[in-house]
């Protein structure tokens, strides 16, 4: 994992790269068609980014949109969500369309049988790989190439009934962990392990249908990414990858990678 890179599409394989959007140089993710954005095999980059985005993104951003998904932003209730989901999309598509060099607009979204989105049409756009999150006004975009990955971000925040949630979704071995950590490190704890759960449940697309009290994220952090074999309900169990996020105190956040077979 790195935090610094002198620029986009120059790093070695094996490498997750965690950018911010607003240092992404001038023009931000609003300039899709003129610099594209390179993603050497065997890398994934991750961008950090607020969804309070500036009038002038927000009115571009909601140019992008396709038919279904300002439906969708119509639904919403309060406002406030409202303008996030626009900006999530919004900036996920300028973000794609940078790697693609395409007009935002043209990309498709297709979604799995538990919603995950994936990009449709055009064909060339088939080989890129993202995932999203959003705690708060925070997002995270991650964009890698062919193998499925997911991304989970977390504000940390006092949360009351820590004990009944990990009964229900985390392992014997996460919730015994949980259970001698200080109390002052119990939320961080929870949303660690909260955090990486839901970036493999995210890279499967399979949601809640995952068994995730089967799943030990528990390990400790190394410098290469820890494997897992995750049951799908098949009988079929499926090899990921997954991993910490270097993120700014106050947040969790993980990322979980399809392996090479
Ligand atoms: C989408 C889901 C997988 C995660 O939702 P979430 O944590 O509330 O939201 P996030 O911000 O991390 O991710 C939302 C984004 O993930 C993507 N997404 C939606 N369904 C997805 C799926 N099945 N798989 C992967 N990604 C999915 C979408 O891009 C979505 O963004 P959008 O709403 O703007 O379209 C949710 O449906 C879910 O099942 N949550 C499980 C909650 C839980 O109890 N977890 C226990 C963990 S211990």
């Amino acid at each position: 994992v790195s935090q610094t890179n002198p620029g986009v599409g120059r790093e070695q394989p094996g490498r997750v790269v965690v950018r911010s959007l607003a240092a992404a140089g001038p023009g931000g993710p609003g300039h899709a068609l003129t610099q594209s954005w390179s993603l050497p095999r065997g890398v994934v980059h991750v961008w950090s980014s607020s969804l309070e985005v500036p009038p002038e993104h927000f009115e571009q951003y909601i140019e992008t949109l396709s038919p279904d998904e300002l439906v969708r932003a119509g639904r919403f209730r309060f406002e406030r969500h409202r303008r996030q989901y626009i900006a999530g999309r919004g900036l996920l598509r300028h973000v794609l369309a940078r790697y693609l060099a395409l007009d935002p607009r043209r990309l498709h979204f297709r979604y799995g049988p538990h919603g995950k989105p994936a990009l449709d049409d055009p064909a060339e756009a088939r080989w890129l790989r993202f995932n999203v999150s959003n705690s708060e006004e925070a997002a995270l975009i991650a964009v890698g190439r062919e193998r499925e990955l997911g991304v989970d971000l977390e504000v940390v925040r006092p949360v009351a009934d820590i004990r009944a949630i990990a009964a229900h979704y985390f392992c014997p071995r996460e919730r015994a962990l949980l259970s001698i950590a200080p109390r002052e490190r119990q939320h961080q704890l929870f949303f660690k392990y909260w955090t990486r759960k839901e970036a493999v449940l995210k890279a499967t697309g399979d949601g809640l249908a995952l068994p995730l009290d089967q799943i030990d994220v528990s390990g400790m952090p190394r410098a290469t990414p820890r494997l897992l074999l995750v049951p799908d309900g098949s009988g079929v169990s499926r090899r990921l990858c997954w991993l910490d996020l270097p993120l700014p105190a106050g947040y969790a956040g993980a990322l979980a990678i399809e392996h090479a077979s």
